[in-house]
């Protein structure tokens, strides 16, 4: 039987969002129906609403969350009702040329939910990012659902959904950051810190944080960062340089993406060395760069989705880490809120007082 929940819809483009009753249907093959618990608000919600990535309104809105698995619909083996699950957006398919040269972390073919959840007059819903999480209960494939240690809280674990995964992800798995490594993070909301967290873990000895506001360089601080430039009255380049005997550092991270900030990145970095780009871009933004640099300096830039992410690989273990005291996931967590407030979320994302909002699900509320 078809179920009727609440869910936090994008209607029309830069209007507020409403509550709106919502249709999930039955899993179908392949598919899950998990209960919410938690989601973060996340930029590209924010984005989506404001027409920033397609114009396929409405939107059900949410996609950084943790559940419990409801029902499972036909031929689904890697998770069964009452699992607890974190969501993610990157469902391998294992078939496609990427996954077939053993690299599913970069499928180019990940896939979502067949069915469409509705609004009760019928109309279909575009889930963000294929989730849809701000709701009692979601429709996803079932490989979008990854079972992690139900000891966990759920604000904290569906935090890896999205913006700290990619994070840790930049580092960790594209920056490839190891013991000893000097590493620069450009911009510290919350994908930023959840970079210079995964660079403390993966051994760095200095990880200088880089942003315009000094409240985001505080925080920068605790999650591991051991020098602080603000780029808006000092410069960037010269501090990193300092901080690093005058070299430049591994590993550069833009984490805002905008070109400004990338040619930043690439002037910090030591020879040889890596630029990350996990900001994402403006569709009309180009990049000039001198290009007897880009061969002179050798090393990679290189751009991450998603953290490089693998769900099945990387979510248990970084839950792991969490639970054993070395990730510090709840610092992330700035306020917790309910679904009514996801518009008011949007407005102190806008204005940098937070660094994740999390939509706590109360059920039956
Ligand atoms: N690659 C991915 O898969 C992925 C996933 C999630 C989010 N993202 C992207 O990562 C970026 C950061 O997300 P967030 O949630 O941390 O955003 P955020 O807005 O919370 O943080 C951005 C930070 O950058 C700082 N900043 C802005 N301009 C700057 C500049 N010129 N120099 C230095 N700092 C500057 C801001 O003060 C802020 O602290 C966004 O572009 C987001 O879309 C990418
Ligand atoms: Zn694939
Ligand atoms: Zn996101």
């Amino acid at each position: 039987m078809p179920q009727e929940v609440r869910g936090v819809v994008a209607k029309a483009k830069g209007a507020p969002v409403s509550i709106e009753t919502i249709v999930i249907p039955d899993p179908g093959p392949g598919e899950v129906v998990v209960a919410i618990a938690a989601c973060g608000v996340c930029h590209t919600d924010l984005h989506y609403r404001e027409g920033g990535i397609n114009d396929e309104f409405p939107f059900l809105l949410g996609h950084e969350a943790a559940g419990t698995v409801e029902s499972v619909g036909e031929g689904v083996t890697n998770v069964e009702p009452g699992d607890f699950v974190v969501l993610n957006w990157r469902a391998v398919c294992g078939q496609c040329r990427s996954c077939r040269k053993g690299k599913p972390n970069l499928c180019f073919n990940t896939h979502n939910a067949m069915q469409k959840m509705t609004l009760l007059d019928g109309t279909e819903l575009s889930p963000a990012l294929g989730i849809g999480a701000f709701c009692d209960k979601t429709l996803v494939a079932a490989g979008q659902a990854t079972k992690v240690d139900p000891a966990a809280p759920a604000a904290a674990a569906g935090l890896l959904g999205c913006g700290v995964m990619a994070g840790l992800g930049a580092a960790m798995n594209t920056g490839g950051v190891g013991r000893g490594d000097s590493v620069a993070v450009f911009g510290c909301g919350g994908v930023g810190d959840a970079a210079i967290a995964g660079a403390k873990l993966a051994g760095a000895t200095t990880i200088v944080a880089v942003d315009l506001d000094d409240r985001k360089l505080e925080w920068a601080k605790e999650f591991g960062a051991t020098h602080t430039v603000n780029s808006g009255t000092s410069d960037a380049v010269a501090a990193i340089q300092e901080a690093t005997g005058g070299f430049g550092a591994d590993v550069c991270i833009d984490a805002v993406g905008h070109p400004a900030v990338y040619r930043q990145c690439f002037e910090a970095r030591d020879l040889a060395g890596t630029v990350v780009l996990v900001g994402v871009p403006r569709p009309d933004m180009t990049l000039e760069l001198p290009f007897i640099e880009v061969f002179g300096r050798g090393g990679a830039l290189k751009s991450s989705w998603y953290g490089d992410c693998l769900p099945e690989r990387d979510f248990p273990m970084l839950i792991d880490l969490y639970l054993q005291g070395r990730l510090d996931l709840d610092r992330f967590v700035s306020e917790r809120i309910g679904l009514d407030d996801v518009e008011a979320a949007f407005h102190k994302m806008e204005q940098g007082e937070v660094l994740r909002s999390v939509v706590e699900i109360v059920p039956g509320a």
